[in-house]
């Protein structure tokens, strides 16, 4: 028997959803196409590797941290290449999801602590929110602001002779507010991507999540993929 008879034929999902995103192949839905998913783990890549090669800077608290990187001298020149990635890559991102994420009218009203509330307990009606909901909005605008504050500030103690004191104690302040705030508001996303809403994890790894997650989490959108409701952003 030859090699290519004796090979498994390739998932037709999975090979719908390197190019394309909201259809419905058999049980499945596809959410992510592969363009998406290489983007978004290029962005944690070097959220990551900033992360990992910032906090030893930071505090001797995270010494042993560096050791994982080629020590200390090592953290602090791979650090500001690092993050300068990670801005490349969000921007990318940014472009990227931009169409998908803008904030409509519906989206403030999911917003509001009483839908925030339902939705974390699979209680909403589903009627707001398309294929992202206000939360997943408000966190991709939040992450890109904080990127452009973590570039300004980075770059000013990047290079530090050509800023005035004043500015350089600034910029530590805002480097340092900006990246806690932003491993919280990452480790809840993560919480929210993979514990919390079993099956989403799945998307960003094979692009595809099925029909029961797709009506539980986000039922506009599920409405809309299936043809039963015409598709806004
Ligand atoms: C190990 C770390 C990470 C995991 C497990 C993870 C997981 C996920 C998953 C499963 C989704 C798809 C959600 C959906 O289809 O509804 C997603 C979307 C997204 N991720 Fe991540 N992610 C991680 C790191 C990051 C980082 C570091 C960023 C940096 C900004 C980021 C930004 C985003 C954004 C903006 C979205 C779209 C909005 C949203 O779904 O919240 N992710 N992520």
């Amino acid at each position: 028997m030859s090699a290519t008879a004796s090979r498994p034929s390739a998932d037709p999902a999975i090979l719908r959803a390197r190019r394309a995103e909201d259809v419905v192949v058999g049980e499945e839905i596809v959410r992510h196409r592969l363009a998406t998913r290489v983007i978004h783990w290029t962005v944690a890549l070097f959220f990551f590797l900033a992360l990992f090669s910032g906090l030893p800077i930071w505090t001797p608290l995270f010494g042993w941290m560096a050791h994982l990187l080629g020590g200390l001298n090592v953290c602090r020149w791979l650090h500001p290449w690092a993050g300068a990635l990670f801005f490349a890559s969000m921007a990318v991102m940014f472009v990227h999801w931009l169409g998908e994420m803008r904030l409509e009218p519906r989206d403030r009203e999911w917003l509001r602590p009483q839908k925030v509330a339902a939705y974390m307990k699979h209680q909403d009606d589903g009627t707001e929110g398309g294929k992202y909901n206000g939360g997943q909005k408000l966190f991709f605008f939040a992450a890109a602001l904080g990127a452009v504050g973590l570039l300004l500030s980075g770059l000013v103690m990047w290079f530090p002779l050509e800023f005035p004191r004043m500015l350089r104690e600034l910029a530590i302040l805002l480097h340092d507010v900006t990246f806690i705030l932003f491993v919280l508001a990452v480790v809840f996303h993560i919480y929210l991507g993979t514990a919390a809403e079993p099956g989403t994890f799945h998307s960003m790894i094979r692009g595809t999540v099925t029909k029961p997650w797709a009506r539980l989490h986000h039922p506009r959108w599920h409405r809309e993929v299936l043809g039963e409701e015409t598709r806004r952003p």
